[in-house]
């Protein structure tokens, strides 16, 4: 028999199947930690340097543009006990429609449900003002973004030919 390719007793977990489940438990665990709220004044200077650096690679001015999002738009802010994690940002509703225009989480923390939880929180807030669907647009290559969406009930409704520096992208809609 060659090496690896011996059979694991019926009932016991793969053991990759085993590393997803306890990562998947996890992240649970952390999320209970995650706090969503709206966004203050306080949370301004946060908000515009995280957009800064997670959005440089599609906006030359990613800086300004996150500022100008968020004022715009309404912000929730995922927090731990002590500081801020990440945002979101959703347009004012339209026709039905709410469009997510900004959802982002620190380095450090990303992995653990915390996008989630804002993306949970987002969908809440877009249900309580009538909206039936979220909408969102996102870069072809952004296999995180990607995850999370389409792991979180979103399906592709059309290919973005270019989403900022000649970027494909995918636009995305979950009904709520
Ligand atoms: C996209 C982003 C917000 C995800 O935040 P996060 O806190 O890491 O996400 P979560 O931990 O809540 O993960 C949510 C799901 O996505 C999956 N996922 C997250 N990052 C992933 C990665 N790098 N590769 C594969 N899957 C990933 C997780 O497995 C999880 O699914 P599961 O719970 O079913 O296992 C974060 O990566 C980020 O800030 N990226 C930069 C900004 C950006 O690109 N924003 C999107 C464009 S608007």
């Amino acid at each position: 028999m060659a090496a690896g390719s011996s059979k694991l007793p019926e009932g016991v977990p793969e053991p990759t199947d085993l590393v997803h489940r306890l990562l998947r438990a996890e992240r649970r665990s952390s999320a209970a930690a995650f706090r969503t709220r709206r966004r203050t004044e306080e949370d301004d200077a946060f908000i515009v340097e995280l957009g800064r650096r997670v959005f440089g690679e599609y906006d030359l001015d990613s800086a300004r543009t996150t500022a100008s999002l968020a004022r715009r738009g309404r912000t929730l802010v995922v927090c731990n006990e002590v500081q801020p994690l990440g945002f979101v940002i959703l347009e004012p509703p339209s026709g039905g429609a709410v469009y997510l225009s900004a959802i982002a989480v620190v380095d450090e923390a990303r992995g653990k449900g915390a996008g989630r939880a804002l993306l949970r929180a987002a969908e809440n807030l877009a249900a309580a003002e009538g909206a039936n669907r979220l909408e969102l647009t996102t870069a072809d290559s952004n296999v995180a973004a990607l995850e999370l969406f389409l792991r979180s009930g979103f399906v592709r409704t059309a290919s973005v030919g270019d989403y900022g520096r000649g970027q494909p992208a995918l636009r995305l809609l979950k009904r709520l």
